[in-house]
């Protein structure tokens, strides 16, 4: 009788490679006791392996701390200051950042896919600034993220705004596909004009976001009490830069917002509108993963600028 095209005669002649030396195990390690620490990520204990594992490609797990590079602002005010040509500024800053945030539009027709970062998905949309920016959709399918291999999603949750239930819906439901699938969920908390950017009010919108699913949040850096709106999230936070500052500023604010609690930035204008953005995101990634005083990251910066300004002149 035939087994798969095969006779019965002839399968019993084959050996399996391993099965000719069988020989017992011998180091046991008896006396060492099987790991159980701790993920070292803020509220990620209980999670699964791949979920575990796509976050600590986000985030670097010597430090615990993020420098992601946000370029999604075109998906509702089009070709930003900065952002014009990605394929030509962002492209050579992505080997500096822990993470690039983007949409799948400006991923696939400006990134090319050999780089190795892990890809946050700008995973809602839907609005322009010419309309109510709260007013997002999912605008991305579960199948898509897993597609793009992305490493996580990005909702943008308008608290008190004025489609704010619809963005916790997106929220859930992009937590919940994500959950299925093991690809964690970034909410970034939108602020509308009319909002006041207090520790009262972004800690009110980081904690929903945390306790609605999503496994790390993104807010803005206030002066006042943001250590205890860390505090209270009980998942990573990140700082988004906000409109551009003057680079000491914005090196000042990441330190702050580091040392008060923050697992580090998601910062975009500060850095691809800086006259020197490589420079600029070498910089923050001293004060995020190095400590560096700002003060210090700030002459770093400066250095290096002139050294790729000196690079350009010998090259001219
Ligand atoms: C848009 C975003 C942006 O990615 C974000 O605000 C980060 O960029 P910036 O540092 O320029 O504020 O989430 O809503």
């Amino acid at each position: 009788m035939d087994f798969i095209g095969v006779s019965w005669a002839k399968k019993e002649s084959f050996t399996m490679p391993d099965m000719d030396d069988v020989q017992d195990g011998k180091n046991f390690y008896l006396g060492v006791p099987a790991q159980t620490n701790l993920f070292f990520l803020k509220g990620g204990n209980s999670l699964d392996w791949g979920m575990k594992n796509r976050l600590a490609r986000i985030f670097n797990p010597a430090t615990g701390r993020s420098v992601m590079l946000a370029v999604d602002h075109g998906y509702f005010q089009g070709p930003t200051t900065g952002l014009e040509r990605i394929d030509v500024s962002v492209v050579p800053l992505i080997a500096h950042a822990d993470a690039l945030m983007i949409t799948r539009g400006a991923l696939r027709s400006c990134v090319p896919a050999e780089i190795s970062k892990p890809v946050v998905l700008r995973c809602t949309g839907g609005q322009s600034i010419l309309k109510e920016l709260s007013n997002e959709l999912v605008a991305v399918d579960i199948e898509d993220v897993v597609r793009i291999n992305a490493s996580a999603m990005a909702v943008q949750v308008y608290i008190g705004g004025e489609h704010e239930h619809e963005s916790i819906r997106n929220l859930v439901k992009i937590v919940d596909a994500g959950n299925r699938h093991g690809i964690p969920t970034l909410a970034v908390t939108g602020v509308g004009k009319e909002m006041v950017r207090d520790a009262k009010y972004l800690g009110l919108a980081t904690r929903i976001c945390a306790e609605m699913g999503a496994h790390f949040v993104k807010t803005y850096y206030c002066d006042k009490g943001f250590e205890k709106l860390t505090a209270a999230c009980p998942v990573p936070v990140l700082i988004a830069g906000g409109k551009k500052l003057p680079e000491l500023d914005a090196l000042m604010m990441a330190y702050q917002a580091t040392d008060q609690g923050a697992a580090g930035v998601d910062m975009g204008r500060n850095v691809f509108q800086c006259e020197a953005p490589s420079a600029m995101i070498q910089a923050v990634r001293a004060v995020v993963h190095d400590r560096a005083r700002p003060e210090k990251a700030y002459d770093f910066y400066l250095s290096l600028k002139n050294d790729a300004a000196k690079a350009i002149s010998t090259r001219s």
